[in-house]
C-alpha cells in the first residue's frame, strides 16, 4: 500500500499541476478558433446579402431590407444583424443590437478579426463589414453573434479533458504501481535469495535473471563482510541457552536435521542380574554433546557397547533417549568382538590416542587393527547414509575414532555439512609422521566442511602437519585447508559444560554434600577434603597427583590425618595392557602412600574405581575444599569446568594441569606442572589455606566465564559457521553453474 501511494501522489500531483497549467490556454485556444469562424461566417454573409440589400436600398424598399436581415437573424447563433446605411443614419436591424453598437460606431468595430463584448445576456462579438455599391461603398452589415455557446463549449472542452486527464493519471497510476510492485518485488526477491546464497541460481523453473550479475560479486564481497562481522554480533547478542541453540537451528539452519556420530554412547543399558541398569558414561564427549541434542533433537549414532543395549532399541536398533523424558533418537551399531578390537581397543586406543597426547606411551600401530578401523568407519557411514533424511544433512562427527567417517560420507552425500570434532590434542608434525597411515586419516579427515579442535596451539599443529604431508594448500590467514578442489575450515572451537547445570546435580545442599560424603568414608566434619574426578587413563596424571598427595604429607605432617585426597577413577578400556599396568600401578601407589600414613586416624588417599553417575559425582565437587586435575596433556577436560560449575556456594579451589586446554580459559585456577610434585604439593598447601575472599573471588571469575562459554556457544557457533558455509556454498554453487567465477575451490559441504 505504501508502495502505491509513493508512486500515485506525485503521479496525481503532477496530472493536477499539468490540468491547472494546460486548461486555460485550452480555452483560450477554442475561443480564439470560434472567433475566427464566427468572422468568417459574417464575410460570407456580408457578400452573400450584399447585393440583394443594394437592390432594395436603391428601390428604398426598408421592409425588403428588414425581411432579409430577419431571416439572417433566424440563425441561432446571431443575436443581432443591422444595416448601416451610413454611419449617420439610424440602422435597419433585426434582433436586438446592444446599445453601444450604432452606425456611427460601426467604425470602430470593422476589422477582420471583429470585437467581443461583454454583456449581461454573455459575451458578443461585433463583426462589421462594409458593403460595395456599383464598386463605390455602399453601408455596412453590423452582425453580433452569440457568443455563450462558445463560453458552453469551451466549459465542455474543459470538462472532457478535465475526464480525459482523470482517467489518464488512473491508468497511468496502475499500471506504474502493478509494474512497481513487480519489479520491486522481483528485485527484492532476487537479492534475498542471492544474500542468501540462492540468487543468480537459475532452477529449472524459474527464467535467467541476468539484471543481476552484474551486481553478482559485489554481493558476494558483502556477504563474506557480513558474515565476519556477524559472529561478534552474534555472541554479543546471544546468552547462549537451549533456547538460543534451537533458534539458530531454526533461523539460520531452516530446522535442518542433525546427525551425530561418536563411538561412545550417550547412554548404557546394563544388564544387573534380572535388571537393567541405564548408566551415563564417564565422557567429556557425552557431557557436551548430550545438552546439545536433548536441545537439537535429531539422531545419534553410536556403538552399542552396554551387555543389554540390544534388549533395549526396536527392530531398526533405535531407542528414544534421554529414558525419563525422550527428547532423540539414539541409533545403535552393533560391532563384532574382533571388529571392537581392531577398531576401538587396537587403532584407536593403542594407536591414536597415545599418539595424539604426550603421555609417554609408544602408539602401537597394527595392520589388522587399521583394517578394522576402515571397515567399522565404513560401516559408520553406511547408518549415517541409513539415518539420513535428507540428501543435505548436518553431520557431526565425533572425534579419533572416525577419522575417515567424513571422507565417506562426502562421498556419500556430496551436499552434507560434516562439523569434525577431534575432542583430543593434535599432535606436532613430526609426532604425527609416526602413523603409518597419516595420509589415509588426514584425507579422511579433510572430507570434512569445518574441522574443530579445543585450541589454536591445536589447529596450528593440524595445519603444519596437513603442510608437511599432503598435497594441498593451506591458508593461515583463513585457515583453511584447500584439498582435492574442496575447503575445509579449521577452527578453535573451546567445548564447555551445559549452563547452568541440570538442577537435579546441585538439588543437595554444599552443607548436606559435605556432611554426606564425610559420614560415607567415615571422616570428621572438620576434614579437609581433595577430590579427582577422572577416566581410569594414563593421560589423566592420577599417579603424578597422588605423589603430590603424599609430598604435601611429607612437608605438612599437621595435615595427616587431617586430610584426604579421593580419588573418583572410573574403569576405562579394560584389556588394553597400558590401562592395565596403569591402573595396577595406580592402586599399588595408593596402597603404598595409606600404608606410610597408616598410623594416622584417616587415610590419605581414598581410590574409589568404580563407575559413579553424574550426581553423585556432583555431591564429591560440592562436599570437597579442593578439587586436582593434573592431567599430563588433555584436548580440554570438562572435570574442571564441572567443578566450578558444581560450586554455587563459591568455594572450593581448582588446582589445574598447564597441561589441559582449560587452563587457557579459567586462569584464576592454580595453575601447576603436573610432573613437578613439589610444584603440586604446594599448589595443595596454597588452596587449603586459601582464605574465602580469594576463593570467592575466582571462583566468581571462572564461574562466569563458563557461565558465558558454555557448550550451547560451542555447538551454536558450530552451527553458525555451518550455516554460512552452506549459503555461500549455495551461492557459489549457482555461479559456477552460471559461468560465474569459478576460479577458487567450494567449501567442502553443500549443495555440490
Ligand atoms: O574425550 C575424549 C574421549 O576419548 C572421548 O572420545 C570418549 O568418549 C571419552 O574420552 C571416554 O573414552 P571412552 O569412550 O574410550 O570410554
Amino acid at each position: 500500500m505504501r508502495l502505491s501511494l509513493r508512486f500515485i501522489v506525485p503521479l496525481l500531483v503532477v496530472l493536477a499541476a499539468f490540468a491547472y497549467a494546460v486548461l486555460p490556454l485550452v480555452d483560450d485556444l477554442t475561443v480564439q478558433w470560434f472567433v475566427r469562424d464566427l468572422n468568417i461566417r459574417a464575410s460570407l454573409i456580408a457578400n452573400t446579402v450584399q447585393d440583394s440589400v443594394q437592390d432594395m436600398v436603391r428601390a428604398g424598399d426598408q421592409s425588403r431590407i428588414r425581411q432579409i436581415l430577419a431571416k439572417i437573424a433566424q440563425d441561432e447563433r446571431v443575436y443581432a444583424v443591422a444595416f448601416c446605411p451610413s454611419p449617420e443614419s439610424q440602422p435597419i436591424s433585426a434582433g436586438t443590437l446592444p446599445p453601444t453598437v450604432g452606425c456611427a460606431d460601426a467604425e470602430s468595430f470593422s476589422g477582420p478579426s471583429g470585437h467581443v463584448l461583454a454583456s449581461p445576456q454573455g459575451p458578443l462579438l461585433v463583426s462589421v463589414r462594409p458593403l460595395e455599391n456599383q464598386g463605390g461603398p455602399g453601408g455596412s452589415l453590423v452582425l453580433v453573434h452569440d457568443m455563450s455557446f462558445v463560453t458552453r463549449r469551451s466549459e465542455e472542452t474543459q470538462r472532457y479533458v478535465f475526464y480525459l486527464l482523470l482517467g489518464l493519471g488512473v491508468i497511468v497510476s496502475l499500471l506504474t504501481v502493478v509494474i512497481a510492485q513487480l519489479s520491486w518485488n522481483g528485485w527484492v526477491q532476487g537479492t534475498r535469495a542471492l544474500l542468501r546464497g540462492e540468487g543468480l541460481l537459475r532452477p529449472s523453473d524459474q527464467p535467467d535473471a541476468p539484471e543481476f550479475h552484474p551486481i553478482a560479486s559485489d554481493l558476494r564481497e558483502l556477504i563474506r563482510d557480513i558474515e565476519s562481522e556477524r559472529r561478534p554480533r552474534d555472541e554479543d547478542r546471544f546468552a547462549w541457552s537451549p533456547e538460543a541453540l534451537r533458534a539458530v537451528l531454526h533461523d539460520e539452519l531452516r530446522g535442518q536435521e542433525v546427525i551425530v556420530v561418536s563411538n561412545r554412547e550417550p547412554y548404557i543399558h546394563i544388564r544387573r542380574g534380572e535388571a537393567i541398569e541405564v548408566r551415563r558414561p564417564a565422557s567429556g564427549l557425552v557431557t557436551a554433546l548430550e545438552p546439545i541434542m536433548r536441545t537439537c533433537s535429531g539422531t545419534w549414532i553410536a556403538h552399542g557397547s552396554g551387555s543389554a543395549d540390544r534388549d533395549a532399541v526396536d527392530r531398526h536398533d533405535r531407542i528414544a533417549v534421554p529414558p525419563d523424558g525422550p527428547g532423540y533418537q539414539l541409533r545403535r551399531m552393533w560391532l563384532t568382538e574382533e571388529e571392537e578390537a581392531g577398531y576401538y581397543y587396537g587403532f584407536a586406543n593403542e594407536g591414536l590416542w597415545p599418539l595424539c597426547h604426550i603421555a609417554h606411551v609408544r602408539p602401537t600401530f597394527r595392520t589388522s587393527d587399521w583394517d578394522q578401523y576402515v571397515r567399522v568407519n565404513r560401516r559408520f557411514a553406511r547408518t549415517v547414509v541409513e539415518e539420513s533424511k535428507s540428501k543435505d544433512p548436518i553431520v557431526l562427527v565425533q572425534d579419533y575414532h572416525l577419522a575417515l567417517l567424513p571422507r565417506m560420507i562426502r562421498e556419500a552425500l556430496p551436499a552434507a555439512t560434516i562439523i569434525t570434532f577431534w575432542h583430543i590434542p593434535w599432535p606436532n608434525p613430526e609426532a604425527f609422521a609416526i602413523c603409518p597411515w597419516r595420509e589415509e586419516l588426514l584425507d579422511g579427515m579433510l572430507g570434512s566442511s569445518i574441522l574443530g579442535f579445543h585450541t589454536q596451539f591445536h589447529c596450528n599443529n593440524f595445519l603444519d602437519t596437513v603442510d608437511r604431508q599432503l598435497e594441498a594448500r593451506v591458508d593461515r590467514e583463513t585457515f583453511t585447508v584447500s584439498y582435492r578442489s574442496a575447503l575445509t575450515a579449521v577452527k578453535r572451537y573451546p567445548i564447555s559444560i551445559e549452563w547452568p547445570p541440570a538442577p537435579d546435580l546441585l538439588a543437595k545442599s554444599v552443607a548436606q554434600c559435605r556432611t554426606d560424603v564425610r559420614r560415607r568414608h567415615d571422616l570428621p566434619d572438620d576434614h579437609a577434603i581433595g577430590i579427582g574426578v577422572d577416566r581410569f587413563d594414563y593421560t589423566k596424571g592420577i599417579e603424578e597427583r597422588l605423589r603430590a598427595v603424599e609430598r604435601l604429607l611429607e612437608q605438612h605432617p599437621e595435615r595427616v590425618g587431617r586430610f584426604t585426597f579421593v580419588q573418583i577413577a572410573a574403569p576405562t578400556r579394560a584389556g588394553i595392557e597400558e590401562y592395565d599396568h596403569y591402573q595396577s600401578r595406580v592402586h599399588a601407589l595408593v596402597a603404598r602412600v595409606n600404608a606410610r600414613f597408616a598410623h594416622a586416624p584417616r587415610p590419605p588417599i581414598i581410590l574409589l574405581s568404580a563407575h559413579h553417575e553424574p550426581e553423585a559425582v556432583y555431591e564429591y565437587y560440592r562436599a570437597a575444599d579442593v578439587c586436582v586435575v593434573s592431567s599430563l596433556h588433555d584436548g580440554m577436560n570438562l572435570v574442571a569446568k564441572e567443578f566450578v560449575a558444581a560450586r554455587d556456594d563459591e568455594r572450593g579451589v581448582l588446582v589445574l594441569s598447564q597441561f589441559t586446554g582449560a587452563a587457557r580459559e579459567l586462569p584464576e585456577a592454580i595453575i601447576v606442572n603436573p610432573y613437578d610434585a613439589d610444584e603440586c604439593a604446594a599448589a595443595l598447601q596454597a588452596a587449603l589455606e586459601m582464605p574465602d575472599r580469594e576463593q570467592r573471588a575466582r571462583m566468581r571469575l571462572m564461574r562466569s566465564l563458563i557461565g558465558e562459554f558454555n557448550v550451547f556457544r560451542w555447538a551454536g557457533r558450530m552451527l553458525i559457521d555451518a550455516a554460512a558455509m552452506r549459503n555461500r556454498s549455495r551461492l557459489l554453487d549457482r555461479l559456477v553453474a552460471r559461468g560465474g567465477r569459478a576460479g577458487s575451490p567450494q567449501p567442502a559441504d553443500g549443495s555440490r
